[in-house]
């Protein structure tokens, strides 16, 4: 393919601008990503070109051309300004894979909102923490999902606008704006003229204390989102594109959407649930070329066997990538047997806002290496005691950034102590621009790795505890909160356990009040009370009670301890585990 060129030319005084040669950019061009993703494709002649191929339960399909994104992005847009909305304000788009929600990020980015896709299968509890935090001022759901928006209605005094897509108008309570997108297409909307810095969408994320952080992305995100899908994922003009991510997440915002699109290229959103049958025939129905998955998807693929593989006709896929956790040699392996093509595996972060680590064409692929950085990202790998650059190859230590790069993360929304924190060297008082701007900082990102002498990063494990199950980061203390909530439960410390498919599992250590005994029936009902108020990926897969949980001599509870059991790894002696 032409524009494939081995790592060391695409190194070769590499300049961000490349992303303007990509994209075709002139200088004075609206810097909107909304506008970016749909105007500007019609504009330069691809106004009748597909742009999204919609499957969902059963035999729903859609159709939407750039054309069509535009004009329903600006119904969108101006239905938001109508209600109030104002440029800078948090619009939440709440609901599954859905054809609207790829409309209503565009249009709300069009307005000069920021966007905060939230995942449809959170419970109240995450909804709230997550809206509450954002200040959000309006809120776009579906009939299946408003439910969760009423019961916590009371303690959202920001909430002012609920818009419901889909579903039957006549069963909407006072208040709640229905949304057909059909009827809203609007042919001119004046973009709000966005800038380089400008807030263009949050997402939420979890660590390892406290509730979950809002990484606030600004819209010059998109140099690197344009730059990294060329260049990884090698999307080209007539490519069908598959990114099997939700937008709740990043990967489904900066490669399911902002990605292809700003590069006008067709994809395709699946909105069913999964099993490798459906998956694939949905890219063999849609000649799927370019596919972005996750390793658990493709170890749930591998269990399912090679012979479901041979039944489909997937000659057209050209390439495959992944991200989310570590893709283990053997699915390279398989993926390269079964599909005649190897996984290309990426390391980023929801604070890194585009790849960070990765493989691509032209690139020497070691199988279970994540690959080199990125041309333009300076990565290291930090010493855990001294915080600086390891020179021993195979060195464990901290995955490092210097920091500036064009889609990093500006802040964690209203926690400015927690943003400095991730910066070594940064001083007490040092803003979040300080932080972003000064290239003697690294942004630590949480992960361990070693390099290899030919400068491979090979993943090996979280520095901290906050679990990865299937690619979604959950977090141990948001889990921990709402077990206590429970009637019976006293304490509780969750760990990740390890697990075949999905790598890690939540499990939970309780121990109980007085009068409670635990039995199947109270097992159950903690697991759905997690599940209906966090969601099915923070539900306790296993849960063990203890007389009492082991804490340190000023009582905070060892989770690592109990993660070192879990995985089999030696504990040490708890007698002499001391606070950090
Ligand atoms: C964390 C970030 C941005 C992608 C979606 C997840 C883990 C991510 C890899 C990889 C091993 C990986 C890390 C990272 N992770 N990619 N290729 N190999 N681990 O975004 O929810 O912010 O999670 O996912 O632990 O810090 P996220």
């Amino acid at each position: 393919m032409s524009n494939i060129k081995s790592y060391e030319e695409r190194l070769q005084g590499f300049d961000w601008d490349y992303a303007k040669e990509v994209l075709d950019w002139q200088d004075g061009e609206l810097l909107n990503i909304g506008h970016m993703c749909s105007d500007r494709i019609c504009a330069k002649g691809h106004a009748d070109k597909t742009a999204l191929i919609w499957e969902g339960f059963g035999d729903a399909t859609a159709q939407y051309t750039f054309n069509d994104l535009r004009v329903l992005s600006n119904g969108f847009a101006k239905l938001l300004q109508d209600q109030g909305v104002e440029p800078g304000d948090r619009v939440c788009l709440f609901m599954d894979k859905v054809p609207a929600l790829y409309v209503s990020f565009l249009g709300a980015l069009k307005m000069g909102g920021v966007a905060q896709p939230l995942f449809s299968a959170f419970g109240d509890d995450s909804l709230e923490v997550r809206l509450a935090s954002a200040e959000t001022k309006a809120i776009l759901t579906t009939q299946k999902h408003v439910k969760k928006v009423r019961k916590i209605l009371d303690k959202l005094p920001a909430l002012k606008t609920i818009i419901v897509v889909e579903g039957n108008p006549a069963k909407l309570k006072d208040g709640e704006l229905f949304y057909d997108m059909n009827e809203h297409r609007v042919e001119d909307f004046e973009c709000f003229q966005s800038g380089p810095e400008s807030q263009s969408v949050l997402h939420y994320t979890s660590g390892t204390t406290g509730q979950p952080k809002g990484a606030q992305h600004v819209h010059s995100s998109v140099w690197g989102q344009a730059l990294t899908t060329s260049w990884v994922l090698d999307l080209h003009d007539d490519d069908i594109y598959w990114c099997t991510a939700d937008p709740g997440w990043v990967t489904g915002t900066s490669y399911g959407i902002i990605g292809p699109w700003v590069l006008g290229v067709t994809q395709c959103v699946l909105d069913s649930g999964f099993t490798a049958a459906r998956w694939y025939k949905f890219m063999q129905d849609n000649k799927v070329t370019v596919w972005y998955s996750a390793p658990t998807a493709i170890r749930s693929l591998m269990r399912d066997g090679d012979d479901l593989v041979k039944k489909h006709d997937l000659s057209a896929l050209r390439h495959l990538c992944s991200v989310g956790e570590p893709l283990n040699a053997e699915a390279v392996v398989w993926s390269e047997q079964v599909f005649g093509k190897a996984f290309l595996d990426t390391f980023w972060q929801t604070e890194t806002g585009a790849m960070m680590i990765t493989n691509y064409p032209g690139m020497k692929i070691k199988p279970g290496s994540m690959g080199k950085p990125f041309p333009g990202i300076t990565a290291a790998v930090l010493d855990l005691k001294t915080n600086e650059p390891v020179d021993e190859p195979g060195t464990v230590g901290l995955i490092a950034f210097r920091p500036g790069w064009p889609s990093m993360f500006r802040e964690y929304r209203n926690q400015h102590d927690v943003y400095r924190s991730k910066f070594v060297g940064a001083a007490d008082d040092a803003t979040p621009e300080q932080c972003r701007l000064d290239p003697d900082l690294w942004y630590v990102s949480g992960d361990r790795a070693s390099i290899d002498a030919d400068g491979y990063y090979w993943f090996v494990g979280r520095d901290d505890d906050v679990i990865n199950t299937g690619g979604h980061l959950v977090g141990p203390f948001e889990i921990e909160s709402a077990l206590i909530e429970h009637e019976a439960i006293a304490e509780a410390a969750v760990v990740g356990k390890p697990d075949e498919v999905n790598m890690e599992v939540v499990k939970a250590f309780i121990t109980l009040h007085k009068g409670f005994e635990f039995d199947d029936m109270l097992e159950l009902s903690v697991m759905n009370f997690i599940r209906k108020s966090l969601s099915p990926l923070a539900m306790p897969q296993e849960i063990e009670v203890m007389e009492k949980l082991p804490k340190t001599r000023s009582g905070k509870i060892l989770r690592r301890y109990l993660r070192s059991i879990e995985w089999g790894e030696d504990a040490g002696d708890l007698s002499t585990l001391e606070d950090d």
